[in-house]
């Protein structure tokens, strides 16, 4: 039988491309080499395209921070991307995980892992995010949507009228609204990029500047106190939600440095939850991943509220962090599917409507 040609895509031009270069190292290590004919892919943070051109059996996970050093240009994108079956793009955040690229695959025709355009946009949009799970009915924290113009900072109520108002206006409305501290957030950040906790209205305003560095929309939230739970989705139209593995951040929340740089941030796999909790995470994080039009995957994130045990959704990644020690492929691993089998499923997935 010949070789599927998977063109695996790593890099990219976000905020996490240090993060897909993890990720990415550690899919093309673990494929099974006997079924598929790599092509790794490497995009520049400028958005150039190359082939990564280190021996495929000598290829390694790059820690977050290494970059990749073996590289040739692909003058002729199209004409190489043609070349393949299937592409695998693990990129995150913009350009990557937004619907761009699943976009631009659409247009050649080219079957893709993971969400389709739409899913994608949704995703990776914090603020729509939002509107999409408010009309799902699940529960989430309390939030105010403000966007940076020339002129200043607007306003936006749910049904979208928009009001023009100075950060300190703002900072009045958030106190009534939501009390302090909130969490400001660029609408489309990533990886904790862009995002702050402001305790009070000053740090609200350098938070708002600060985040609106990342993104024009910017999302504010209460403060949800809580534990931090994930669960992993699988599937197209039959969905299948593993258990639920909790995180231990090593700082006051989960930041950049606490995810990739803090190794005393921990996952415990199974969290230590009851049975009735756990299933409704995995039936809201299935109905997450549908109301956003989601396929392939996602991972989905929840916080368990301390004093009411309330199941409240935090966000969806639909292209979760992939290296093996990741929480995606970590839950799949307890539910007794291998990274490298969770890797072919995800494939056949998107070979498939
Ligand atoms: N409303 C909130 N209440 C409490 N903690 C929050 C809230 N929003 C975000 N956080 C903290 O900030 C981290 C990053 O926020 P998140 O929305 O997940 O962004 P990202 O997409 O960058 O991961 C979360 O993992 C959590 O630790
Ligand atoms: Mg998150």
């Amino acid at each position: 039988m010949s070789k599927l040609k998977l063109g695996v895509i790593l890099g990219g031009m976000s905020s996490e491309h240090d993060v897909s270069i993890t990720s990415g190292t550690s899919v093309i290590k673990k494929l099974d080499k006997e079924k598929y004919e790599i092509y790794p892919i490497y995009i520049d943070k400028q958005g150039n395209w190359y082939e990564y051109t280190k021996n495929l059996d000598e290829i390694e996970v790059l820690e977050v921070g290494r970059q990749i050093e073996e590289k040739r240009e692909i003058t002729n994108v199209i004409e190489y991307l043609q070349e393949c079956d299937v592409i695998f793009p693990v990129l995150h955040g913009l350009y990557g995980e937004d619907g761009t690229i699943q976009g631009f695959l659409e247009l050649l025709k080219k079957p893709y892992v993971g969400c389709k355009v739409l899913g994608s946009s949704i995703g990776m949009d914090k603020v729509y995010t939002k509107v999409i799970f408010d009309r799902a009915n699940i529960n989430q924290a309390k939030y105010l949507y403000i966007k940076k113009t020339e002129q200043g900072y607007i306003y936006i109520d749910k049904e979208f009228n928009e009001y023009s108002y100075s950060l300190n206006d703002i900072a009045e409305i958030v106190k009534k609204e939501l009390g302090y501290p909130v969490y400001v957030k660029p609408s489309n950040s990533g990886s904790s990029v862009g995002i702050n906790k402001a305790h009070n209205e000053e740090e609200l305003e350098e938070a708002v500047e600060f985040a609106s560095k990342y993104d024009r929309k910017i999302l504010i939230e209460e403060e949800i106190k809580g534990r931090e739970v994930e669960c992993a989705v699988l599937g197209n139209e039959e969905v299948e939600a593993t258990c639920i593995g909790e995180i231990l951040p090593a700082e006051e929340f989960y930041t950049f440095d606490a995810k990739y740089k803090n190794s005393e941030s921990r996952v415990i796999i199974p969290a230590e939850i009851s049975e009735n909790i756990s299933e409704e995470i995995r039936r809201n994080a299935i109905k997450a991943f549908k109301a956003i039009d989601g396929k392939g995957l996602s991972r989905v994130d929840f916080f368990i509220e301390h004093e009411t045990n309330r199941v409240i959704i935090n966000e969806i990644n639909t292209m979760p962090g992939f290296t093996q020690i990741s929480m995606y492929p970590k839950l799949w691993e307890q539910m007794g599917v291998s990274y490298t089998e969770l890797l072919d499923r995800l494939i056949e997935l998107a070979t498939i409507c």
